[in-house]
């Protein structure tokens, strides 16, 4: 860890839609955070990098698979935050031990996911929680964070970014469920980073706690009209799980159904279980970035609807990316 108040903070996945959160809080606080963007060779000359160079950062190409000279790039680094998906294995396994040889202060694997229990839920979160464990295995110092669902997609259409995710209602729509602006995600990390007590916790970053029937009503006031309300029930969505469950067993590496299963099981966490709550995240040992930081102020979910219905908030997610093709392409 350095001894001056400055942090060295390296990202990597920080062009994603969770890593462009926190670069942009990072890089408003220059007296606080110098800021490393680590990108893929083929990457580095996007815009969204050269944007964040003119913000201040540093970019950086590297090769996410060679831990020799991923490690040499962190040896200055205080923390260092990942924002790969899950799907990215070997190179958030790469990342982890870079960090280990580096001897950095403070890792954080890329949860910022809902909550749930560690195992048992679903397959993705068993990916993170074995990225965690490779971290404890070395004793490298780590902080979990994990966020509410995202505004940004939570919305029914045409309120969110095609393909629309909140097209129905699941059983009575009354499961108390954490959310965030995607944008609160950020400011709340940066606090995290620079807060001893973190170190090696778990942390719950949500901006409120609502319900799918919450989220309709909302958006009815806000339009002044119905919205159309699919529903599924309960029985019907632990019977499409099953069957998806089933198919990936069958066909383990078609991404499609890999994603396809894992969002039916992210809704039956969030909207059966009611997993993704403070109540249970406190259950499960995390701290609660509202008693920690009762200062950061999140944009609420009223506010955040009522921008998007008068057109003066961009709720574009993934712009220009197949995410599917992502995933099958980064897999090996
Ligand atoms: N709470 C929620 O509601 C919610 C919603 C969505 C996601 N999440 C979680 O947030 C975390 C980050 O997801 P995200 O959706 O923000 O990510 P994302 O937008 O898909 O971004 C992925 C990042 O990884 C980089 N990347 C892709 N392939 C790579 C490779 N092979 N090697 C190295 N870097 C690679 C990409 O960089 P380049 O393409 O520029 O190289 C990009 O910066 C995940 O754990 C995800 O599950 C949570």
């Amino acid at each position: 860890m350095a001894s001056c108040t400055l942090l060295r903070v390296v990202v990597a996945g920080a062009s994603g839609e969770t890593g462009q959160s926190i670069m942009a809080a990072l890089l408003a606080e220059p007296a606080q955070f110098k800021v490393v963007a680590l990108a893929r060779h083929e990457s580095a000359g996007k815009e969204v990098y050269q944007e964040m160079a003119r913000a201040g950062a540093t970019v950086e190409a590297v090769d996410f698979c060679d831990v020799e000279t991923l490690a040499a790039r962190l040896v200055a680094a205080d923390v260092v935050i990942s924002c790969l998906l899950p799907l990215q294995r070997v190179e958030s396994e790469t990342l982890i031990d870079a960090a280990h040889r580096a001897s950095v202060g403070r890792f954080v694997p890329s949860f910022f996911s809902t909550i749930m229990p560690p195992r048992g839920i679903m397959e993705v979160r068993d990916v993170r929680e074995d990225l965690l464990d490779r971290c404890k295995l070395i004793y490298l110092p780590y902080t979990v964070i994990d966020a509410g669902s995202w505004y940004q997609i939570s919305l029914p259409p045409p309120y969110a970014p095609p393909p629309p995710l909140a097209t129905t209602v699941i059983g009575d729509g009354d499961i108390p469920t954490a959310m965030i602006d995607k944008a609160d995600i950020g400011p709340y990390v940066a606090r995290i980073i620079a807060d001893p007590q973190t170190l090696n916790r778990f942390v719950f970053v949500y901006g409120e706690v609502t319900t799918l029937n919450g989220i309709w009503t909302e958006v009815e006031t806000a339009t002044g009209e119905a919205v159309p309300r699919d529903s599924i029930s309960v029985v019907d969505l632990e019977a499409r799980i099953a069957a998806l469950r089933s198919s990936v067993t069958a066909d383990p590496t078609n991404v499609g159904l890999v994603l396809d299963l894992a969002m039916g099981q992210y809704l039956h966490s969030r909207h059966v279980r009611g997993d993704n709550t403070p109540d249970r995240a406190k259950y499960l040992g995390y701290l609660d970035c509202k008693i920690l930081y009762p200062d950061v102020k999140c944009k609420s979910l009223h506010a955040y609807i009522r921008e998007v219905v008068d057109g003066k908030r961009d709720y574009s997610v993934y712009v220009g990316r197949d995410v599917v093709a992502d995933a099958t392409q980064h897999r090996d």
